[in-house]
């Protein structure tokens, strides 16, 4: 089975998934904005945190949207005021996962996020979703993926 996990990591606890599913076989591919965001999580909250509110689409730097050569996508995605970041916004709108088993990775501070989850089901209803509380502070979670 191929495997890719597709995210985007602002503080490093998408990279701690994307190490953990890179070992169990799964290709890695990350994408990034094609502006830098705010250094300073104050101003990040307020910039990304307020873009995410209104679900816009991040431009992304060189962005691959092929996955023709997989069968699962697994997409990772921080919460940002409890929704979908903005560089997956338009990982989403851009990226053809008909025919794919999707599933998705998100990562926030508390664990929970509706509003992200309702996003996902609007647009991929069969779509698994794992929700992992800060992996990189807490590694022992990523145990879950297993479920991926
Ligand atoms: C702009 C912004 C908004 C955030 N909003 C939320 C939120 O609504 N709920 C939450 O639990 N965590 C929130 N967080 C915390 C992140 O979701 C969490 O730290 C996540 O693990 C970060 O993933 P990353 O390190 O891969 O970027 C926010 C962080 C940022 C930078």
């Amino acid at each position: 089975m191929s495997g890719l996990f597709l995210y985007y990591s602002l503080s490093g606890n998408g990279d701690a998934v994307a190490e953990h599913l890179k070992a169990k076989g799964f290709d890695v591919r990350k994408v990034e904005s094609a502006k830098q965001p705010p250094k300073k999580f104050f101003f990040q909250i307020l910039q990304c945190g307020f873009n995410a509110g209104r679900r816009y689409c991040e431009p992304l730097k060189d962005y691959d949207p092929d996955v023709s050569a997989y069968e699962t996508v697994v997409i990772g995605s921080p919460v940002w005021n409890g929704r979908l970041s903005c560089p997956i916004n338009t990982v989403l709108k851009r990226t053809d996962l008909k025919g794919k088993r999707v599933a998705f990775v998100l990562y926030s501070g508390s664990g929970e996020a509706k509003k992200a989850e309702e996003q996902i089901r609007a647009v991929l209803p069969g779509a698994a979703i794992i929700h992992l509380q800060e992996p990189k502070k807490h590694p022992e979670t990523l145990g879950r993926l297993s479920e991926l």
